[in-house]
């Protein structure tokens, strides 16, 4: 190497080494040390046996983790976004009509998403902070027959969670393909695909799931798979001999295609994208950590650290955000007390001083709320009173009244009695 192209250690900065934090916001959250070590196993061929089997058992336990015999129940690479896409961009076709009830910013998601490939949108809306009487949403179903209702499960921009069970019964009757966001309460909030008649979901590691970001469990009926399949082109490179495509309009993304994965995914594996690696496995141990717990145990855990943190908020004066009776388990809305003006300041000495990371908000909530999450591994008490300690102290250096220990001792008496 000629002396000009060498390079000097200032230039490759520094060697990689982020602060320890504890997070706090609406996701992503610390990620489980199994999910860590899982993440750093050695690389295995796309299509070797021991590999493939990886898949198969990826297929299985997300099966549990959805409460869902679907066998189509797969990852789609990408964070979860990629997931809500994919099942949107392979169901909803030109002209489709879709329903999209909105209750928050990731609504609006789903109506750009099913917007962006063609379909037919009709929104009904409510006020940040409320969610829809489920007769409301069959009311429009029936109504309007749409070919696909996409729904989000629990919205984070709002700390607001939908409740979902009833509708299965009248999407039957009117041919509806039932799809929910599931991103920020699987694994924490009782999710139940077939108990709620749900024909597709998805949902990323980051939350609840306490995993990184970057691939997505999705789930579908046999309803959704043949929907899927009646669009079925496989990509030309890859086609087997004599091979026909199905009748309807291709699905416009390749990268995102269902009926290619779920090939990909079959024992055909006929060759799509280069499964990833390390978030397979991530995604597989993440699944082992929460169906060791139990599902109904780790909604339980999420509850009783959810219901400590809301006595401390609540016993140092401040207000929650949204209707009481339809809260997110996992993730909490505060009103910004006005001595903290947009509450930036004490999001960031939060964050400075204390390690922990609480979340702001977005749309017309941005500087009105901050959104605390306790989501898998964060959901634990020393947690929970390491945040209200600290929150307790940053709040009166900005200015707001506190009574000392207020907080802390509120969430003490919520877990006294109960394990933790
Ligand atoms: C309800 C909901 N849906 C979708 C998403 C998008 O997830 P991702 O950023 O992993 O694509 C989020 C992220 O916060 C979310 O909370």
């Amino acid at each position: 190497m000629s002396s000009k192209t060498v390079i000097s250690n200032q230039d490759l900065f520094g060697e990689l080494d982020p602060s320890p934090r504890l997070l706090m916001g609406p996701g992503p959250v610390d990620v489980y040390p199994r999910v860590l070590r899982a993440m750093s196993a050695p690389m295995l061929g796309q299509f070797d046996p021991e590999f493939t089997g990886y898949m198969n058992e990826v297929m299985e336990l997300y099966r549990r983790v959805y409460q869902t015999r679907n066998h189509w129940t797969l990852l789609v690479n990408g964070t979860a976004r990629s997931g809500i896409e994919a099942c949107l961009g392979s169901l909803v076709s030109p002209g489709d009509k879709v329903l999209v009830p909105r209750f928050g910013r990731f609504g609006h998601l789903l109506t750009e998403i099913c917007g962006r490939v063609g379909g037919e949108i009709h929104t009904i809306d409510t006020e940040w902070g409320s969610v829809f009487p489920v007769e409301q949403i069959a009311d429009e179903v029936r109504r309007g027959q749409p070919k696909v209702l996409a729904m989000v499960h629990g919205d984070t921009s709002t700390t607001m969670a939908q409740p979902l069970a009833g509708l299965a019964e009248t999407c039957l009757e009117t041919g509806t393909l039932f799809f929910a966001d599931a991103t920020a309460t699987l694994g924490g909030m009782p999710f139940n695909v077939d108990g709620w008649g749900i024909d597709a979901a998805a949902a990323g590691l980051q939350k609840c799931m306490s995993g990184p970001p970057g691939t997505s469990p999705v789930t579908l009926s046999d309803r959704a798979a043949k929907a899927v399949n009646r669009r079925k082109h496989i990509e030309v490179g890859i086609r087997p001999d004599g091979y026909v495509g199905a009748a309807g309009p291709p699905i416009s993304s390749n990268y995102l295609d269902l009926g290619m994965l779920m090939d990909y995914w079959s024992p055909k594996r006929l060759n799509h994208h280069t499964e990833s690696t390390s978030m397979l496995y991530a995604a597989r141990e993440c699944a082992r950590v929460v169906l060791e717990e139990g599902l109904e145990a780790s909604f339980e855990r999420h509850a009783l650290s959810n219901r400590a943190l809301r006595a401390g908020l609540i016993a140092m004066g401040l207000e929650l955000f949204g209707d009481p009776d339809n809260r997110m388990v996992n993730v909490t809305g505060v009103m910004i007390p006005k001595a903290c003006g947009n509450g930036e300041k004490v999001r960031a000495e939060m964050l400075d001083d204390f390690g922990i990371e609480i979340g702001t908000s977005f749309g017309h909530l941005a500087g009105k709320i901050w959104r605390i999450g306790v989501m898998g591994n964060v959901c634990r008490k020393p947690n929970i009173l390491r945040c209200l300690a600290s929150l307790e102290v940053v709040l009166r250096r900005n200015g707001y009244d506190v009574r000392s220990n207020s907080g802390v001792d509120a969430a003490y008496d919520a877990y006294s009695g109960a394990a933790n």
